[in-house]
């Protein structure tokens, strides 16, 4: 049986224990020349300080029309490369294996950035009809994410991920609901899985046999069978790392409604664990927040990884709490941090935190 302390081989890299940090996207830190700040820096610095194994940077927009919003992290050119050398240096120095998460918003796309562009000419939130990608533009799209990996690698990320699930422009490729395509491109769960197995085979080609591609893919939407289908594909292509989260909708009440004590979204990693076991490594997110989930989801095999989001926010020393006993600002599930694009918010764990360093 593994512990959360076990050391774990992934393309000969050594993630040093078995929690990992969740993207989390800082709308407030990039200027609009996507380039890494300082602060971006400073973050990453206190979290691959604080004992955690693996690093995965936030959602980074592969293309500007592919951005959240103004202020948003990207790879779509050579002048962004050298931000990241800092943060992958961050990491590395305390022996933090690092990737970054690649993203477009495809038909979710921010006005001020791009047009709306996915799988099919569906309407989208702001009311807006989406266009429809022909091949010739799947293809430089996923070029686009093939050339932020070799980006990626460039300032010497061991490995991407990209991102899957949470209805952005993979996860629009993959739902019945918003790709209605009946070429090669749709129907199926292998047509609706191609274009991010396309984009890994173009990644793994480009980036070599030791380069670490995960996804964060979805879990149930519209079910977990069609959802492992899809995840089939992508590790027949050569994805190394199923992380998975959410898609669109939520998942089928089968799945709600199961009794486990750790809640519907980790349960949907766990269920993926048991389906890949042995083959490829799975973590599982969503509510971890306290040193007693975290053994519990490793201690009974459930899955590989741990991916924490909002305690790795509320407090970067969560991992060494964990691990060690010490002591840590809990979140306080305020959801305060899950703002918009130009909206500041203060973490009142961050708070507490800065006050216990002053007292
Ligand atoms: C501030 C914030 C930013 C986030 N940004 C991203 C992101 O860039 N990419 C992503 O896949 N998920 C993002 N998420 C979702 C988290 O990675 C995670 O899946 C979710 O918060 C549930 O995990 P938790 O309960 O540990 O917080 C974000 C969540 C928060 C709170
Ligand atoms: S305390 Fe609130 S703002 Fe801070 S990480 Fe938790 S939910 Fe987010």
């Amino acid at each position: 049986m593994s512990k959360v302390s076990d050391s774990y081989q992934l393309k000969g890299k050594t993630i040093k224990n078995r929690m990992t940090f969740a993207p989390t996207v800082k709308f407030d830190y990039a200027g609009a020349d996507g380039k890494v700040t300082d602060k971006h820096i400073e973050h990453y610095k206190e979290r691959a300080e604080g004992g955690i194994g693996l690093i995965c940077v936030e959602a980074t927009a592969v293309l500007p029309g592919g951005r959240f919003g103004e202020n948003h992290l990207g790879l779509w050119n050579d002048d962004q490369v050298e931000g990241h050398k800092a943060i992958v240096k961050v990491c590395h120095d305390n022996d933090v294996v690092c990737l970054i998460q690649l993203n477009h918003v495809g038909i979710g796309a921010n006005p001020i950035c791009g047009e709306p562009i996915g799988p099919s000419a569906v309407e989208t939130r702001s009311g807006a009809i989406a266009h429809a990608m022909s091949i010739e533009e799947i293809r430089e799209m996923e070029d686009a994410f093939t050339a932020a990996a070799v980006r990626a690698k460039a300032a010497g990320y061991d490995g991407i991920q990209l991102h899957g699930c949470h209805s952005y422009l993979i996860n629009q490729f993959v739902c019945p609901k918003t790709n209605l395509r009946t070429d090669e491109y749709g129907g199926s769960a292998e047509n609706r899985a191609r274009f991010g197995s396309e984009i890994i085979r173009k990644i793994r080609e480009a980036c070599g046999d030791d380069f670490i591609i995960s996804i964060r893919t979805v879990g149930a939407d519209p079910s977990l069978a069609d959802e492992i289908l899809v995840a089939e594909e992508y590790v027949k292509a050569g994805c190394d790392f199923l992380q998975v989260s959410m898609g669109i909708e939520l998942p089928e009440e089968a799945i709600m409604k199961e009794e486990n004590s750790y809640g519907f979204l980790c349960s949907l990693g766990v269920h993926f664990h048991d389906h890949f076991k042995g083959r490829v490594p799975v973590s599982c997110v969503g509510g971890i927040l306290d040193p007693e989930k975290v053994n519990y989801l490793i201690d009974h095999d459930l899955v590989d990884f741990v991916d924490l989001a909002r305690a790795e926010l509320a407090d970067p020393a969560f991992p060494n709490a964990v691990l060690n006993g010490t002591p840590y600002v809990h979140c306080f599930e305020c959801k305060r941090c899950q703002y918009g694009p130009g909206g500041p918010h203060r973490c009142p764990a961050a708070v507490k935190r800065s006050k216990q360093r002053e007292a």
